[in-house]
């Protein structure tokens, strides 16, 4: 089994891009985290590329969204992360798509992609094309990604 986890906020440029994805189509499921603090919390216990717009304006203490950090904070969905891919606005200059390499770096998984709001076409079919690959070619496994 293999998962796309995705955070979105009201503006919902990460959603209407993961929905251009189709990712159900070449079989990955798809997990939302809530946007409203007060919901069930997501649990996710299969293999996942987690994808996340930045925030924080360019205060890197910001860049991950609060409820993207409640979910990677609880360590039975840590344990199955493989990925990340961040999006954000090339207007915010360094801090362009700052929470991709925050992840990486706090989780040990590789930083896939990044793209601009709601992407365009080719960054549509990369991702795509790009998880759908990885979880060809990736035993479930960590260890073996490291
Ligand atoms: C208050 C605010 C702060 C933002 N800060 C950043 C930032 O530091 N870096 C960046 O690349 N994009 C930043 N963005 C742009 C968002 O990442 C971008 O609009 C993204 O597509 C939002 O995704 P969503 O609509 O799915 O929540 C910011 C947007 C807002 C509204």
């Amino acid at each position: 089994m293999s998962a796309v986890v995705y955070f979105s906020s009201a503006s919902r440029n990460t959603e209407r891009f993961v929905e251009h994805c189709d990712f159900p189509s070449c079989g990955v499921n798809v997990f939302r985290i809530p946007l409203q603090p007060n919901a069930a919390p997501l649990n996710v216990r299969e293999p996942y590329i987690i994808i996340v717009p930045t925030y924080g304006g360019g205060d890197a203490r910001k860049a991950v969204p609060p409820q993207v950090k409640r979910f990677l904070n609880d360590p039975a969905n840590r344990e199955w992360i493989r990925g990340v891919i961040a999006s954000g606005n090339t207007n915010f200059g360094e801090a362009y798509a700052a929470a991709g390499p925050i992840i990486s770096r706090k989780c040990h998984v590789p930083l896939m992609y990044r793209f601009e709001l709601m992407g365009i076409q080719e960054d549509v079919h990369a991702v795509r094309e790009g998880v759908r690959r990885f979880f060809i070619q990736s035993p479930t496994d960590r260890k073996t990604l490291q």
